[in-house]
């Protein structure tokens, strides 16, 4: 295993730390969060811990079911008692850029129906200011060159469909993914969020502001919690 990838494993078993039993838990998406995905299920095996999950993509769901976490719709539970999932920025409000896994719409109905977001990162995720990532932003397939055209003139910068071997990517909801270019300049995360969901065949962006209480960050001198002075926890 590289630096790297330690450094998210550190992280992603130590915000296991947030859940105890009789939790229900949202589980996020990514290279980081699928470590505590790994680390519930050894304790599921190993510890008798008892909770129900809700995950936020196929790929968290094809996880949490072979190492054994129950798993229920969100629909079939009034809320959840916490999140955990990653980010790929966050600022010193505690305001997040997500959605590099293409997760994002998924991640933010987890986040919002949630009483708690723990954020799992590395050092490299930690920002001063949003932006230098780019903005996902999941768009509906009709019209949706229009749309990234429409995207690109709002936020003055290039916006781009994701793409693989010269096809669209398409979320677990079927809409396409687009990214805006937009650079380390989003002052105002909250301006900048309902900008673009004005924004008519957008579905949703990943930006998530107001929504995040901890971040559990690895770095090499350990890792550390950083608790939101305004958040929930
Ligand atoms: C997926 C996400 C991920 O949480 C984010 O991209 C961070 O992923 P990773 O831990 O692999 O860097 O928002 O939509």
């Amino acid at each position: 295993m590289n630096d790297a990838e330690a450094l998210k494993k550190i992280a992603g078993e130590a915000a296991c730390e947030f859940v105890k039993t009789g939790m229900r838990v949202g589980l996020g998406t990514g290279s980081t969060v699928k470590y505590t995905v790994l680390e519930l299920g050894r304790r599921i095996a190993e510890e008798g811990l008892e909770i129900v999950g809700v995950p936020t993509s196929f790929a968290t769901e094809n996880l949490a079911t072979e190492v054994g976490i129950p798993l229920v719709e969100l629909g079939s539970l009034d809320d959840l008692d916490i999140v955990i999932d990653g980010t790929d920025e966050f600022d010193p409000s505690f305001q997040l850029i997500k959605g590099g896994g293409a997760a994002l719409l998924r991640e933010k109905i987890v986040a919002q129906q949630s009483a708690a977001m723990v954020v799992v990162a590395d050092h490299r995720k930690q920002v001063d200011c949003l932006g230098a990532f780019g903005i996902p932003i999941e768009i509906t397939p009709f019209a949706c060159d229009v749309t990234v055209s429409a995207l690109s003139s709002l936020l003055n910068c290039k916006v781009e469909l994701r793409t693989s071997e010269g096809k669209h990517i398409l979320t677990d909801n079927g809409n396409c993914i687009a990214d805006a270019q937009i650079g380390p300049s989003i002052t105002d995360p909250i301006s900048t969020e309902a900008m673009i969901l004005n924004v008519a065949g957008v579905v949703q962006v990943g930006l998530f502001n107001n929504m995040c209480d901890a971040v559990v960050l690895a770095s090499e001198s350990g890792v550390s919690t950083l608790m939101n002075p305004d958040g929930r926890l």
